[in-house]
């Protein structure tokens, strides 16, 4: 029996959260430690069922609604490989990223639900990384309402992105690092649903534009200023910049007491600077350190209530 497997990591946005929706740059990377990994096998009762035990699913494409993301996936390959009808199919969903974290959980099951679905169909244009980005952003689309497009750009290329948000198309620009940059991924705990703080800034953003406006091109500024630094190996910058940051993800109303402890006691501990990541509300915070600073920080993070902690190295 015909049977392909795909996946797509986590990701994490090292600057310019929130800002990147309203066009600033933005960089972002996998976190390749924890991903969603779907399997498609051929099944043997007509229709497309798919299974995510994790979060106790198993629904058929066919009865799911229109804005079943998973299911709407599928339909697009559907779609877009233009076939009237699918073979009878079981799509397996796993995933170790943790949900509504910041670390990009829904863009990365999409991106492994078509991917996978993609080459089990052997549409090999429709599997390649430019097709499952923009697939997944139509899939982010219908619980984001106005997502950047960085999220599924990173899960579906797997690797450091600058990033811009354009029309007719995102500046999409892989990122050389100067030198292994060690970061430490720590979750509050706290769930956030990421359409409901990205709406609120906007709601803050309409009320208050003299407020809002500068806070988003200081991070972009940021973000830029992170580039060359990155490319560098800068990390005492990278760090600043990453404190730098956080602050005005504060100003912006997006951290909270739990993110504003871990960044604290990072920081504490010797980490070269951190900062939430994502869309803040709850999730994960990202600290940058030296690799002889991990342990440390990692303990004090622990301490301090983080429930789980994940180390990524960007080369
Ligand atoms: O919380 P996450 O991992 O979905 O990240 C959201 C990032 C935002 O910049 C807040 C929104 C976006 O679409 O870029």
């Amino acid at each position: 029996m015909g049977r392909t497997t795909a996946s797509a990591p986590g990701k994490v946005i090292l600057y310019g959260e929130h800002a990147v929706v309203y066009g600033y740059p933005a960089i972002a990377a996998p976190v390749t430690q924890v991903r969603a990994t779907v399997t498609v096998c051929d099944g043997d009762t007509p229709g497309v069922r798919l299974l995510a035990p994790d979060v106790g699913r198993d629904v058929w494409v066919a009865d799911a609604r229109e804005d079943d993301a998973l299911a709407a996936a599928v339909r697009l390959v559907q779609q877009r490989a233009g076939l009237e009808e699918l073979p009878p199919l079981v799509i397996h969903l796993e995933s170790t990223i943790p949900i509504a974290g910041g670390l990009g959980s829904g863009a990365a099951s999409a991106a492994a639900v078509i991917r996978a679905l993609a080459m089990h169909l052997q549409q090999v244009e429709l599997s390649s990384d430019a097709a499952v980005c923009d697939l997944t952003y139509l899939v982010e689309r219908i619980h984001h309402g106005t997502p950047s497009g960085i999220d599924n750009t990173v899960v579906a290329y797997e690797r450091p992105v600058y990033f811009v948000r354009r029309h007719p198309e995102n500046r999409i620009e892989p990122l050389v690092v100067g030198r292994p940059v060690h970061l430490l991924v720590g979750d509050t705990g706290l769930r956030s649903a990421t359409h409901a703080v990205v709406s609120d800034v906007r709601r803050r953003w309409q009320e208050e534009p003299e407020r809002f406006a500068p806070l988003f091109a200081a991070c972009g500024a940021i973000a830029e200023e992170a580039r060359t630094a990155l490319e560098a190996g800068d990390l005492a910058r990278l760090g600043t910049l990453m404190d730098e940051n956080h602050r005005r993800l504060q100003e912006m109303t997006v951290s909270d007491p739990a993110l504003d402890r871990l960044v604290a006691v990072a920081r504490d501990a010797g980490a070269l600077g951190a900062k939430l990541s994502g869309a803040g509300r709850g999730g994960n915070m990202i600290a940058l350190v030296e690799s002889e600073q991990i342990e440390e920080v990692r303990q004090a993070l622990l301490s301090a209530g983080a429930v789980q902690i994940l180390a990524s190295v960007l080369a």
